[in-house]
């Protein structure tokens, strides 16, 4: 079968039962994406479909209808995302594991809403969980890479 990711059409050969995160970690070598919990709980593993964060855990690759993102296809134009500048600068992660699926449903947030409130931030990003406790980084975080994309609109 046929995936586009990050802009790129890749041919797979992967039954499709299979979770996306599977396809895309081990059939396409895209190690964005984390396994943390396979079940829809953590977040570790969002990606993007045409936009709408999903679960790439519980998706199975068959079903997938779109243009797939990961954290690998943000940057554009030789430049890092908004939300990645910003998580950079503010130095949000600590183990890191949790922050590419952090990193995509900020992403998503921005696009839908361009100045969050907190309590938007804590509704897009309730599903995604951080051991560490970045969660008060995260926020700030949000709130820069919001404003650094209002700067580059
Ligand atoms: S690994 Fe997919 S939500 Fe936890
Ligand atoms: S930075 Fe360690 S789990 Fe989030």
């Amino acid at each position: 079968m046929r995936l586009t990711v990050n802009g790129k059409d890749i041919d797979i050969e992967a039954d499709p039962d299979m979770p996306l995160l599977w396809a895309l970690r081990d059939l396409a070598n895209i190690k964005g994406p984390k396994f943390g919990c396979g079940i829809a709980a953590c977040g570790a593993c969002t990606v993007l479909v045409d936009g709408t964060p999903i679960r790439s855990c519980s998706l199975p690759v068959g079903a997938v209808e779109g243009e797939i993102t990961t954290i690998e296809g943000l940057a554009a134009d030789g430049k890092l995302h908004p939300v990645q500048q910003a998580w950079l600068e503010d130095q949000v992660a600590q183990c890191g594991y949790c922050q590419a699926g952090q990193i995509m449903s900020a992403v998503a947030l921005l696009d839908e809403i361009d100045n969050p409130t907190d309590a938007d931030i804590d509704n897009a990003m309730g599903g995604n969980l951080c051991r560490c406790g970045t969660y008060p980084r995260i926020r700030a975080a949000i709130k820069k890479a919001a404003a650094l994309k209002l700067a580059r609109a």
